[in-house]
């Protein structure tokens, strides 16, 4: 069967540095706060007017593509994965495909937030081994900074949120044994409200049952975006976040059991697991309970913060620099968030 490999790989991070004691200026937290929950002590957050969320994927985008050998011009396909688009429609993937002068190719936005990379991972991968495309590019990346509350009433999930980009490019491998082994994708609705932007959107209510904004009230073209919402602060990520630790930490070791089952490994046979960056906390729960040693596991949040669905491809792309990732070196990637979705990918590098 032909699988895909990745065949070049590439972040970008903007330079504004953000610290712990920056944060302070604007809530009431400290450092020893977010360090002793998050094990966060910085992140990065984008030039205000001079960088988008498409901007840094392009970065990301230019040296995956640069060192898989190819041009802008060879990509056949985009998956842009991102909960912090440019507009709310259309999607980055259309920006991306202008901004690289690119064919006119097709593009597709994922929006499964912290496991958004991997989905975009498993869709591209399916693309390959059908044989329809040859070169695709995925990109996950964030401009949180642009969307939080910085008041107190937000610190709790503002603290965590970073900004960035990564980008991989899938290409079919002949090579037996290499590349993509297997993806694995999950969902569970039923906490769909645990984090979440409630507004703007067209829900009108029907999934709340402590409405703010009264629909039945509002005018025609009043009712996508209200005073009374911005009031509320639904503009803003909400999020329970005990709730979505708890189960952070149960399906995120699930998903990696069921990887290495589906291809007859276990996790001894991991070289390194890059899990989603939501919290350093989370990553040191799964590799707990995956029994991984420390050199089997990459995290790199307490520099750049959780960056949704730009953190795995970040994270991957900074251990293969520093090489910790060789060929042959079985990868193990596991992320949980948003939807509640979570999902894993095991590839042979
Ligand atoms: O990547 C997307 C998926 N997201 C996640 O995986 C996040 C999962 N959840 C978490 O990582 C943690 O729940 C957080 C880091 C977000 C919060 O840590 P926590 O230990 O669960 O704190 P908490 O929300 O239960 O709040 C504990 C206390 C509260 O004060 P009281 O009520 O005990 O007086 C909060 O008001 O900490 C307070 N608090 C803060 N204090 C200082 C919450 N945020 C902050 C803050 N600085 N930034």
């Amino acid at each position: 069967m032909q699988r895909s490999k990745i065949a070049g790989i590439g972040y970008y991070v903007p330079k504004n540095v953000f610290t712990n004691e920056d944060l302070k200026k604007y809530m009431d937290t400290s450092d020893e706060w977010i360090q002793e929950r998050t094990g966060i002590k910085e992140r990065r957050y984008a030039d205000r007017t001079g960088e988008t969320t498409t901007t840094m994927g392009v970065e990301a985008a230019a040296i995956a593509i640069e060192r898989a050998g190819i041009t802008p011009q060879d990509i056949d396909f985009i998956v842009f994965a991102t909960l912090s688009p440019d507009y709310y429609f259309p999607g980055c993937g259309v920006l991306l495909q202008r901004a690289m002068k690119m064919k006119e190719i097709g593009a597709l936005d994922v929006r499964n937030q912290c496991s958004g990379f991997v989905y975009a991972l498993s869709v591209a991968d399916q693309f390959i081994k059908t044989g329809m495309y040859k070169n695709i590019l995925v990109v996950g990346a964030e401009k949180h900074s642009f969307g939080l509350d910085f008041s107190t009433r937000g610190r709790n999930i503002s603290v965590i949120f970073g900004d960035g980009a990564g980008a991989v490019v899938l290409q079919p491998t002949q090579k037996d044994g290499q590349g993509i082994l297997s993806t694995h994708l999950h969902s569970d609705g039923e906490s769909a409200e645990i984090l979440a932007m409630y507004n703007p959107g067209t829900h009108a209510n029907h999934w709340v049952t402590d409405p703010v904004a009264k629909f039945d009230e509002a005018e025609m073209g009043q009712m996508f975006m209200s005073h009374a919402m911005i009031d509320d602060a639904q503009n803003f990520p909400n999020m329970d976040g005990p709730s979505v630790f708890k189960k952070a930490i149960v399906k995120m070791p699930e998903v990696v059991h069921e990887a290495l089952t589906a291809n007859g490994l276990t996790a001894a046979d991991i070289n390194i697991l890059i899990p989603h960056q939501a919290n350093l906390r989370i990553a040191q729960f799964v590799q707990q309970k995956l029994q991984l040693r420390d050199d089997q596991v990459y995290n790199n949040i307490q520099k750049f913060g959780n960056t949704t669905a730009a953190s795995v491809p970040i994270a991957l792309c900074e251990a293969w620099e520093q090489g910790k990732i060789k060929e042959g070196d079985l990868v193990c990637l596991a992320a949980f968030g948003s939807g509640f979705t979570w999902a894993g990918a095991l590839i042979r590098w």
